[in-house]
């Protein structure tokens, strides 16, 4: 099973995080030096997808210019002879070296299940991957590498996964166990979209990475034919389970952060850099800083408040 191809739904409005996604896309936020998309295009390429196709939707341009190249900005830095700042330079020129990019429009908001069906033309008959750019996982490999691995093992469609607390279960789409293979490995019996707790059939949520059979374009396009509203991705996969289709549920490794919410990208930057060789170092000060500080400025508001 030869697996090259992977869609990175990018049209989100990104609604969660206004006001700044009014003019910057979501997933140019920047998670220290790098934006967001950098980390999934980053754990596409090492798990070997290289020809990658965005969904994005009006607003998205700077997505498309980050990976082009910049002549004007190279040339710059090759005559002042920023060696640091070339390096970062020649990183993206590696990325553009690997890849193969393609972008494609989704011009009405009509759900994930939507967005990904639009990439149909591009894919054809191949198994294929999904990221959400929401999800930014953190492990010692590349995450939708591991899910490639699992899909040529069981030759099947396969879904990352998580342990949630019950009170979480609601924001996800949630997987029922048909036959547990190992500790991290499950057949699955069905999908279940944004459950109530007391209907989950457990506890184990999508996490935004996903290795699919092309046969989810046709339950997408029969299950999109009787939907109200938005289309979802989770809906095709039950569609497909129903028809007799094996899926698997992975449960991977690594550290998860939905940046799709301002909570979610603070722990994000806090979490990467406590794991970066470099602002590692930093972290403990700058912390035990901001503590001093908060201290001793609410100590003085308090001072003020007795004052007056
Ligand atoms: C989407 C999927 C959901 C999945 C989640 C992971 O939901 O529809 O099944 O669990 O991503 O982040 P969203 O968060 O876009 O509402």
């Amino acid at each position: 099973m030869d697996v090259t191809k992977v869609v990175i739904p990018a049209a989100g409005l990104g609604t969660r995080f206004l006001p700044i996604t009014k003019s910057v896309p979501k997933e140019m936020l920047p998670l220290l030096e790098k934006p967001a998309i950098q980390y999934i295009v980053e754990e596409a390429l090492a798990g070997s997808l290289r020809n990658i196709f965005f969904i994005t939707s009006r607003g998205k341009e700077s997505l498309s210019d980050y990976f082009d190249a910049s002549l004007q900005l190279d040339l710059l830095l090759h005559e002042q002879q920023q060696k640091s700042k070339l390096a970062v330079v020649q990183e993206l020129e590696s990325i553009r070296r690997q890849a193969n990019f393609a972008y494609i429009r989704q011009h009405e908001p009509l759900g994930l299940g939507h967005a990904v069906l639009m990439a149909q033309p591009c894919i054809g008959k191949e198994y294929f991957g999904v990221m959400l750019p929401d999800d930014i996982i953190m492990g010692k490999d590349s995450g939708i590498g591991a899910l490639i691995r699992i899909a040529r093992q069981e030759k099947a469609s396969v879904i990352a996964v998580q342990e949630v607390p019950a009170s979480c279960i609601s924001s996800y789409g949630i997987v029922g166990i048909k036959k547990q293979i190992t500790p991290n490995l499950c057949q699955v019996s069905q999908v279940v979209e944004k459950p109530n707790p007391e209907d989950a059939p457990s506890n184990l949520a999508i996490v935004g990475r996903y290795i699919l059979s092309s046969k989810i374009f046709a339950s997408l396009e029969e299950v999109g034919s009787f939907a109200e509203g938005e289309l979802q991705l989770t809906e095709g996969i039950a569609h497909m389970i129903r028809n007799g289709e094996k899926v698997f549920a992975y449960k991977i490794p690594g550290m998860r952060y939905d940046v799709g919410t301002p909570i979610g990208w603070l722990k994000a930057i806090l979490g990467i850099a406590m794991q970066h060789p470099y602002y590692a170092k930093h972290m403990a000060s700058i912390l035990a800083e901001l503590n001093t500080a908060n201290s001793l400025l609410y100590n003085s508001s308090k001072a003020i408040e007795h004052s007056l």
